[in-house]
């Protein structure tokens, strides 16, 4: 991992894109096992409804993590994953204790080449509010060249695309060039704690030099993008507790601290008009902004109030001297995901309510650490607590944020591949959302990492009416499977750095 790197420029791929030619030419002549690449796709042309029909038979189990009354959906998701790896003939284990499983699954080694780590996830978000549904969440239906249900791109989607493209190999009978390990975890969405606790233990079964991870998005539509970079994540719920039970408004109001306001008080007061945060020490490790990174990123076309009637909103609001690219990619923010207590129902109930709470979380930097971001937090809660209240800060999960060598072979592998199956060459982008486990991986198994997103911004992952791009589902598995042939031409990352 390189922290702060700024994005290769991409330019010579027309003079690459001629040597691939003519080096598979010269290896077929010389009778080398080479993959015939063209009988992939055209089996993959053959496929398309049989891989769509795959992923709305996935997409049907509501595998939402959040829900501890979907535990058996979330086996089931996983039963489901782990039989196509099955059906492959690949060894394959659910790993991992306490919480979902982890399903496992690699194909046989091959000396030499680098071992690549496939990472996805089969649990998605709470499908609420379901009234706001075109269709039901979890009935897959086609509309516009989209498929929509909760997890169509975030993430079964798209972890899929891989699953469907190492079977392409094998169908069109062409033997995989390289190692594929799959992990395909179920706690994603909620920060990913039996991974985490069981990584050390298992790190030696998924060694490997690069990890690929498809669970971002494109640049734009007709803009594949490769993404070096994630924002970690703390999350936290805030609890406001004030009289022992509600109480009358009109007796005791005035007299008596009411804790919605309370908290409603300490919520605004963490972040100024200007969007600074205001935590004790909160941008001592922030690393500024690389000028490179900047200068880069002014480059990729992107129109502010398009993006924001797009959205929904009459305009865009954020941190002060920084372009809404650069605060959503590389700079830190704090945001109040939902608000609980007092009267909720029809009608009007005059209380003053005995508590309140508030889930929130701070999108993370490198080198921001969830530890720290939590005890700065409690720093600011004990100064700033409204008098008459008690306030609680728990912690629910968090991660490291990552930024990843946007010069190794690998994201050369990559940028070819991506170049194959979508037809036009890749952006570098940073994206704003956080896998937390990345870093951790990264950690544990000192492997480089590819986040290569098939999804689109307007896809609504966490929204109503999730949708994907039925034609980029296609194109990521066409992706896939060159990736596996280009990444198989490069070193093992113990050969390129020795
Ligand atoms: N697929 C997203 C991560 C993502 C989102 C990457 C947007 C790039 C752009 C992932 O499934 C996700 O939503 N993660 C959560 C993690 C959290 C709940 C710990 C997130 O970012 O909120
Ligand atoms: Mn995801």
């Amino acid at each position: 991992m390189v922290l702060g790197l700024p994005p290769r420029q991409m330019g010579d791929d027309v003079l690459a894109g001629s040597l691939a030619v003519n080096l598979r030419f010269w290896d077929r002549w010389k009778g080398m096992n080479m993959a015939d690449m063209g009988s992939i796709e055209r089996y993959l042309e053959g496929q398309r409804e049989e891989h769509l029909g795959a992923l709305c038979e996935w997409l049907r189990i509501p595998s939402v993590s959040a829900d501890p009354g979907q535990s058996e959906a979330m086996l089931q998701a996983a039963d489901w994953v782990q039989d196509r790896f099955r059906k492959l003939g690949w060894k394959t284990e659910k790993l991992g204790s306490g919480g979902p499983p982890l399903v496992y699954a690699e194909s046989p080694p091959v000396p030499g080449k680098p071992v690549v780590l496939v990472y996805g996830h089969y649990d998605v978000q709470p499908a609420d509010p379901l009234e706001l549904w075109k269709s039901p969440p979890f009935d897959p239906q086609v509309r516009d060249g989209n498929l929509y249900a909760r997890g169509a791109t975030d993430d079964k989607g798209q972890v899929l695309t891989h699953i469907l493209s190492v079977a392409a190999w094998q169908e069109s009978g062409q033997k995989l060039p390289l190692q594929i390990k799959f992990l395909i975890e179920g706690e994603e969405e909620q920060g990913s704690e039996v991974l985490g606790r069981t990584l050390p233990q298992i790190a030696d079964r998924l060694k490997c030099d690069v990890i690929v991870i498809s669970d971002s998005s494109q640049y734009a539509v007709g803009q594949p993008a490769i993404t070096y970079g994630l924002r970690g994540i703390a999350y936290f719920e805030l609890r406001v507790t004030g009289p022992k039970q509600d109480l009358h408004s009109g007796s005791f109001g005035g007299a008596v601290a009411n804790p919605a306001l309370a908290l409603a008080r300490l919520l605004t007061a963490i972040k100024d008009e200007e969007g600074r945060i205001q935590l004790p020490g909160f941008y001592d490790a922030v690393v500024p902004l690389d000028p490179v990174e900047r200068r880069n990123w002014q480059q990729l076309p992107f129109d502010e109030k398009k993006f924001a009637a797009q959205l929904g909103v009459d305009q865009l609001v954020g941190e002060t001297g920084y372009t809404a690219l650069e605060q959503r990619w590389a700079r830190p923010t704090f945001d109040c995901h939902g608000l609980m207590g007092g009267y909720q129902g029809e009608g009007g109930k005059t209380i003053i309510p005995s508590w309140a709470g508030a889930k929130i979380s701070f999108r993370l930097v490198p080198n921001q650490t969830p530890q720290q971001v939590g005890q700065q937090l409690r720093q600011f809660v004990a100064q700033h607590s409204p008098p008459g209240v008690r306030v609680e800060v728990i912690d629910l999960h968090g991660g490291l944020g990552v930024v990843v060598d946007p010069n190794s072979p690998y994201m050369a592998a990559a940028q070819q591949a991506v170049t194959e199956g979508f037809g036009r060459e890749a952006v570098l982008i940073r994206e704003g959302g956080s896998i937390p486990i990345v870093a951790n991986m990264v950690a544990h198994l000192k492997a480089d990492v590819l986040l290569l997103g098939w999804g689109l911004d307007d896809d609504g992952a966490h929204s109503p009416n999730e949708k994907f791009h039925i034609a980029d589902f296609h194109r990521g598995i066409r992706a896939s499977s060159h990736l596996w042939n280009h990444l198989a031409g490069c070193s093992p990352r113990a050969q390129l750095q020795s």
